[in-house]
């Protein structure tokens, strides 16, 4: 044993030998319990952890990206689950033995549902920019490689020829993107060229009024109108104000462009309906950010 772990054990046997059965508390049981494991295998990852404890509760993080899970949270995402491989959606894999995954996605997914009030949730363990690599190829499809296949009388790209698959594959690589510029407050994501979004898209952008500093739907409409994008995209890192959703919408729909929010930073005021942007107009929005929860990532809507 090292020095860690005998600490760690020590901890757990001292709690429950001073503590009433009736009072012992499940989920510091089981956190302790679960540092004690790491800490036989790795004392310094499981001193870390605590470490990290202690500075999350002694001082005020102020990273937009961060957010406090529960416990229940916590352990939902720290078990044998890790181990899984579940490729598809429930219900539809490509292999056997997802039932139990299947039944977390769905349950996940109802969750999402009724917190924001939509019709469609796509829940994966993945990461906000994961969300939008996700939401931004899932427009691709539809928009543009289906109706593409359609036209050549096939819904399989595995059928088509070498010449009829590149002439898709430099269609659906050579749409336009219209986000915020990432030195207004967009994200790296929304088309930054350090990022695959811009090697993905023709990636255009637009800026908040340099007087304002709030968004001009005017000049975004012109801006719009000349690029003609097949994505406009809302929903930033650093815009602290409300963005009027009903607006967007009208502009995408005036260029027929598809509408799309990455929510990452305010899906929390949507879920609690403080958020007054009207959400139910985008056609599909990501709620991207949120470490709060199994609820981590992807959601899309069509509108
Ligand atoms: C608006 C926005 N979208 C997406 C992301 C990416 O999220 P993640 O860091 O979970 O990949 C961020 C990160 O802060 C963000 O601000």
């Amino acid at each position: 044993m090292n020095a860690t772990s005998t600490m760690l054990s020590t901890a757990i046997s001292d709690y429950l030998t001073t503590t009433p059965q009736e009072q012992v508390h499940a989920g510091f049981l089981a956190y302790i319990a679960t540092l004690s494991e790491v800490s036989t295998v790795a004392p310094g990852m499981a001193k870390a952890i605590v470490q990290e404890l202690d500075d999350q509760r002694s001082n005020l993080k102020l990273i937009a990206s961060e957010n406090y899970c529960s416990l229940a949270t916590q352990l939902a995402m720290g078990n044998l689950l890790t181990d899984k491989y579940a490729e598809g959606y429930a219900g539809h894999r490509f292999y056997a033995g997802c039932d139990n995954v299947d039944e977390i996605e769905r349950y996940g997914s109802e969750q999402a549902k009724q917190l924001f009030g939509c019709a469609h949730a796509y829940l994966q363990p993945h990461s906000g920019a994961d969300a939008n690599l996700i939401a931004f190829w899932a427009i691709l499809n539809e928009r543009v490689q289906v109706p593409a296949l359609e036209e050549l009388g096939t819904a399989n790209p595995a059928a088509l020829s070498d010449e009829d698959w590149s002439t898709i594959r430099h269609k659906v690589g050579n749409q336009r993107l219209l986000g915020m510029d990432y030195y207004s407050g967009g994200h790296l994501t929304h088309g930054y060229r350090h990022n695959v979004s811009a090697q993905m898209f023709d990636s255009h952008t637009y800026s908040v009024n340099k007087e304002t500093g709030l968004l001009d739907y005017d000049a975004i409409e012109q801006q719009a109108q000349e690029v003609k994008p097949l994505i406009l995209l809302a929903g930033y890192s650093s815009y602290p104000r409300s963005i009027d959703c009903r607006r967007m919408r009208e502009i995408a729909d005036k260029v027929g462009a598809v509408f799309m929010v990455d929510m990452a930073h305010f899906a929390g005021l949507v879920a609690g309906k403080i958020f007054k942007g009207d959400v139910n107009h985008p056609q599909d929005p990501s709620r991207t950010q949120g470490r709060a929860g199994a609820m981590h990532r992807g959601i899309r809507r069509r509108g």
